[in-house]
C-alpha cells in the first residue's frame, strides 16, 4: 500500500509501497504534489536499471546533462556518477569527487541561465557510516528575512557563477570555464506553488545586481544568516534503493561528507529543467 509521510516540520516527505517503474499517471500526481509540498521527496525501496531510472526521472521535467563532463556517465551522458573514480592512479583521494556537494549549502544549477527545476539522485552504495544529505527550505528563509531586508532585495537581481568569488571549477573542463554569470532574482516565485524564496547560494554568487561593492557583500553576508532555518531542514539517511529529488527553486542541500572513503557511497545523478524552460532554450 502507497504511504506518504512527512519527515521535517517544514520539508521532506518519504513515499514508501510504490514500485516508479509501474506508476500511472494517476498514481503520480499525488507524488509529484507531496514533492512541490514539501520541496524534498523520498521514495524508498526501489530497483532500478538506468533506463528506468530516466524514465522515471522524466516524469519531472527535461532531464539535461550536468555540465561537468568529466563525471557523466560513459554511455549515458544525462547521467552524473558521483562517489566514482574518487582515487587518482597514485592512490590518493581525489577531494573534489569525494567531498562534492559537501563545499556548502548550495542550490544547484545558479551558475545556468535556466537554473536546474530539480536534481534526483539514486543510491546505489551507500557508506556503513555517515553520508548523509542535509536540506533546507529557501521557503523558511524567505519568511525569516526582516521586512527591511524582504523591502530592499524586492526586485533585485544576483550574478552567479560556478565557482563563485572562489573560482572552484576543478570538475569542469577548460572550454567550460569562466563563462559569464548568471541573473536571477534573489526573492523567486515559485512557478509551481506561487510562494516567494529566497534565492541564494553562497557559494555561487558573485554580487547583488545595483549595489555598490561594500553593500552587496554586507547583504551576502546577511543572507547567509538567515538562509538555514532550525524548523526548515530535513537530514536524509540514505539506504540503498532510495531515490530522492529536490527542488532546486525554493531549497538548498549540502552533503555531510564525513563517510569513510575507503567505503562507497555511490549515486545516479540526473538534472532537471522546467519542460517550458527547456523549450524556451531550445528554440533560441
Ligand atoms: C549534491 O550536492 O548535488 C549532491 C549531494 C549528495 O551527494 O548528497
Amino acid at each position: 500500500m502507497v504511504q506518504i509521510r512527512q519527515m521535517g516540520p517544514q520539508i521532506g516527505v518519504e513515499v514508501s509501497g510504490v514500485d516508479v517503474r509501474t506508476l500511472d499517471d494517476a498514481g503520480f500526481a499525488p507524488i509529484y504534489q507531496a514533492w512541490l509540498d514539501h520541496n524534498v521527496l523520498v521514495v524508498t525501496g526501489q530497483e532500478l536499471t538506468i533506463p528506468e531510472f530516466l524514465r522515471y526521472s522524466r516524469r519531472f521535467g527535461h532531464v539535461t546533462p550536468h555540465p561537468s563532463k568529466s563525471t557523466r556517465h560513459p554511455e549515458y551522458p544525462d547521467i552524473t556518477l558521483l562517489g566514482v573514480n574518487k582515487f587518482n592512479p597514485d592512490g590518493e583521494l581525489n577531494k573534489s569527487i569525494y567531498r562534492r556537494g559537501a563545499e556548502g549549502w548550495h542550490t544547484d544549477g545558479a551558475y545556468d541561465p535556466i537554473p536546474f527545476k530539480a536534481t534526483q539522485l539514486y543510491a546505489l552504495a551507500i557508506p556503513d557510516t555517515g553520508g548523509d544529505t542535509l536540506f533546507a527550505s529557501g521557503y523558511a528563509a524567505y519568511e525569516a528575512l526582516p521586512a527591511r531586508l524582504k523591502a530592499r532585495l524586492d526586485g533585485v537581481n544576483g550574478a552567479f557563477s560556478y565557482g563563485g568569488k572562489r573560482k572552484t571549477q576543478a570538475l569542469l573542463n577548460p572550454e567550460d570555464r569562466d563563462v559569464p554569470p548568471a541573473i536571477h532574482p534573489i526573492v523567486r516565485t515559485h512557478s509551481e506553488t506561487g510562494r516567494k524564496s529566497l534565492y541564494f547560494d553562497p557559494g555561487k554568487i558573485l554580487s547583488i545586481e545595483g549595489a555598490e561593492r561594500a553593500e552587496s557583500d554586507d547583504l551576502i553576508a546577511e543572507l547567509v544568516t538567515y538562509m538555514i532555518q532550525p524548523d526548515g531542514q530535513y537530514r536524509h539517511k540514505w539506504h540503498v534503493g532510495d531515490i530522492v529529488i529536490w527542488d532546486n527553486r525554493c531549497s538548498y542541500h549540502k552533503a555531510a561528507g564525513d563517510y569513510p572513503p575507503e567505503q562507497d557511497r555511490i549515486h545516479w545523478r540526473v538534472s532537471i529543467q522546467e519542460f517550458a524552460q527547456a523549450g524556451r532554450l531550445a528554440a533560441e
